[in-house]
């Protein structure tokens, strides 16, 4: 198991005293306790109570997720863990906020060169990430005390350390590495001389673009003021320069045809059936000729699986992820086109790694063509040129 002392120090990171790690500590524990040994047993009870109970009620096994989530919902065992799984959330956030409340964050010793601009005052971020404390961290991604608040990026930096237990990496930044790997990998001659990401967060998966196109010009977008401020105090304390802008990814403030490469990561499935498609059509709208999108997040359901995509389907109820259940039935491609991408210039993959498992509710990843279709999906698109 990871530790939570591994995460990488740096200017902004507010860890907190004994007694903050200590609870940290706990909460990082349960965490992975939950998700590592109290949820592979459903699968267990599932095969040995759950369906047996159901197939002799109806005469039949639970064919849909609907009727898994029906028999499961009766269990007591499943209540139970349930119960540790909403538990073992709030107290990620619960250990982490004192010590963010308590602390100061330090300057950076030699400004790396970034900037932080914040969206004008009438600025309204959109509902779907205002109106829900998404993964029930307190406040959500736009808490925002005005004056220099960081709080909410302090919170997500540190929880999503704890939340993923650690596979995200020391930097956070497992998926941009794997996204920006991926896409090396996949066009070999390509050199972005600039990169946007788009609901860039703190810049976690941002700043792993500087680490393959160390002289592309990075920008980050995201709808949260206090993430932003806290995501430049950490960019420059990693000696990273990224131009981070407030705003809305579905209508940017920036001119037509910006940007070499326009990426997002686990970004999309918090959107809204409304929004994703505006949002592709924008990063269309935002490509020079020949430029490149490219998205990675949760992969579509395996509908072979109706225990996998009930299970799957818990973030949705039980972890403030409204669209995640919706999201993954949309055909991504299909939105991409429409959005005026050429079919031929449209490209996907699934990609896989550790943290993709925590990410799939520990979903024992076997080399097999289904453990496959778990992985971290992405989304590769050409504008033509
Ligand atoms: C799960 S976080 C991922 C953060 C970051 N991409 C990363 O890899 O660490 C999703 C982020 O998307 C942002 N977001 C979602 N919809 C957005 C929109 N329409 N405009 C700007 N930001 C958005 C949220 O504010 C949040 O910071």
């Amino acid at each position: 198991m990871k530790n939570i002392a591994d995460q990488t120090d740096h200017a902004g990171l507010l860890k907190g005293g004994h007694d903050d790690r200590a609870a940290q500590d706990f909460a990082f524990t349960l965490r992975n306790i939950v998700t590592s040994d109290l949820m592979p047993a459903n699968r267990v009870v599932y095969d040995r109570r759950v369906a047996p109970a159901f197939r002799r009620a109806t005469g039949a096994a639970p064919a849909t997720p609907a009727q898994v989530r029906q028999g499961m919902g009766a269990d007591s065992w499943y209540k139970f863990y349930l119960s540790a799984r909403r538990t073992s959330q709030e107290l990620i956030w619960s250990s982490v906020i004192p010590a963010v409340e308590r602390g100061t964050p330090t300057a950076p010793t030699a400004p790396a060169g970034g900037s932080v601009t914040l969206a004008p005052a009438d600025f309204v971020p959109p509902r779907y990430i205002s109106a829900i404390d998404i993964h029930c961290m307190p406040g959500g991604y736009c808490a925002d005390r005005g004056d220099g608040d960081e709080a909410a990026g302090a919170v997500y930096d540190r929880g999503v350390y704890l939340y993923m237990s650690g596979l995200m990496g020391p930097m956070n930044d497992a998926v941009g590495q794997l996204a920006a790997r991926w896409l090396q990998s996949r066009l070999p001659g390509f050199a972005p001389a600039n990169i946007l990401d788009l609901g860039c967060g703190v810049g976690h998966s941002t700043l792993a673009y500087a680490g393959v196109w160390p002289d592309a010009e990075l920008h980050g977008l995201d709808c949260g003021a206090a993430l932003l401020r806290y995501g430049h105090r950490r960019a420059e304390a990693l000696g990273v320069p990224v131009h981070f802008q407030q705003g809305d990814a579905e209508h940017t403030p920036y001119p037509d045809a910006s940007f070499d490469l326009v990426t997002s990561h686990i970004v999309l499935h918090e959107t809204s059936t409304r929004a994703l498609p505006a949002i592709l059509k924008e990063c269309h709208r935002l490509l020079k000729p020949g430029g490149v999108m490219l998205h990675i997040d949760q992969p579509r359901f395996d509908d072979s699986d109706p225990y996998a995509t009930f299970l799957q389907e818990n973030e949705t109820y039980y972890n403030n992820e409204p669209f995640w259940r919706q999201y993954r039935r949309i055909d991504l491609a299909a939105v991409a086109e429409k959005a005026g991408f050429a079919t031929d210039a449209i490209d996907s993959d699934i990609l896989s790694a550790a943290v993709v498992q925590q990410s799939q509710n520990n979903e024992k990843a076997a080399p097999d063509a289904a453990a496959r279709k778990r992985g971290f999906s992405v989304l590769l698109a050409r504008k033509s040129a």
